[in-house]
């Protein structure tokens, strides 16, 4: 095969990016996203704040914009993201508790009913986890209730019973971390006691501070033995190292239930790490070391 979607396809798993609406009318880009990718990541247009930025009022524009372009152009979509302690509108910022639930209740019931039957799989909730101690992060959303997390995917369940439904999370790629240790706690308990869960997205955004590990791959299995599919949602590698790439994709490839790579973004200036970190697959109109690593490795 000749593309990345076309390549992974091969063994029945999709090779997705982040789209920006803003690029949508760079033809360099969108020549790129339209021929190498099968799957559409929206980089910030399906968050909280640009979908519901007054209370009750949602606003589809820009994801539409992506939804359109990419189902026109083939390709299915990963929802991102709908329970999350960043990118919030200013008047969810500001509240607590019981009104704060019930409005996380109503962000995900209105903007998974505009989008029924049409995604793949959603980020349910993001990023929920603490970077040290294996415990929850504190936010708004963690101080209305431990249960927060649980009944955000039994409301998405009910929203949308056809979406796959994803907890999604960065520095959960090395096996030995403590945050790894406690998502996959989390998962566990989540499949043991029947709260509805059906992947684990690994955001894999690798650099000096959070570098691939040969474990990764343990990681990978570790999570689908759960019985959830591992979707590798937001791969980026500072450097932009091949033989990192082509480590990532193998390790994919190596479990049965990793049904997935999406990097974020198209090209290197596209990146929101900046060009200078040269993370990505494309530099202008021009494939790197890195794709060629992967395309070999899928
Ligand atoms: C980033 C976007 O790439 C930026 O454009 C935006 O300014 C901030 O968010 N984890 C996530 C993504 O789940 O939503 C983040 O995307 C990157 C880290």
């Amino acid at each position: 095969a000749s593309t990345l979607g076309a390549a992974a396809a091969q063994s029945g798993r999709y090779f997705g990016a982040a789209i920006s609406a803003g690029r949508l009318g760079d033809s360099q880009y969108t020549t790129i996203a339209s021929r190498e990718f099968s799957m559409v990541t929206a980089e910030n247009e399906m968050k909280i704040d640009a979908t519901e930025p007054n209370r009750g009022q949602f606003n589809f524009g820009n994801g539409d914009r992506i939804y359109n372009w990419a189902v026109q152009n083939g390709k299915r979509v990963r929802g991102h993201t709908l329970a999350w302690h960043s990118q919030q509108p200013g008047w969810m910022q500001s509240l607590s508790g019981g009104s704060l639930r019930q409005a996380m209740i109503d962000h995900i019931n209105g903007v998974m009913a505009h989008y029924k039957g049409k995604i793949y799989a959603w980020d349910v909730v993001n990023e929920a986890y603490s970077d040290s101690g294996g415990g929850r992060r504190d936010s708004n959303l963690q101080r209305t209730g431990n249960d927060w997390i649980e009944v955000a995917f039994r409301t998405a369940r009910a929203a949308d019973p056809a979406a796959k439904l994803c907890y999604n999370d960065y520095n959960i790629d090395n096996w030995t971390w403590a945050k790894t240790q406690g998502v996959y706690n989390m998962v566990r308990d989540f499949k043991q006691r029947g709260v509805p869960i059906d992947c684990v997205g690994l955001q894999s955004h690798f650099n000096g501070n959070s570098p691939y590990n040969s474990n990764y791959r343990t990681t990978i299995s570790s999570f689908a033995a759960l019985g959830v599919d591992v979707q590798i949602t937001e791969l980026d590698i500072q450097g932009g190292s091949p033989q990192t790439y082509a480590a990532v994709t193998n390790d994919c490839l190596a479990v049965a239930r990793c049904a997935g790579i999406t990097v974020w973004g198209v090209r290197d200036q596209d990146s929101w790490l900046g060009a200078g970190a040269s993370p990505l697959l494309f530099n202008g109109g021009n494939k790197k070391p890195a794709y060629d690593a992967v395309l070999n490795a899928l």
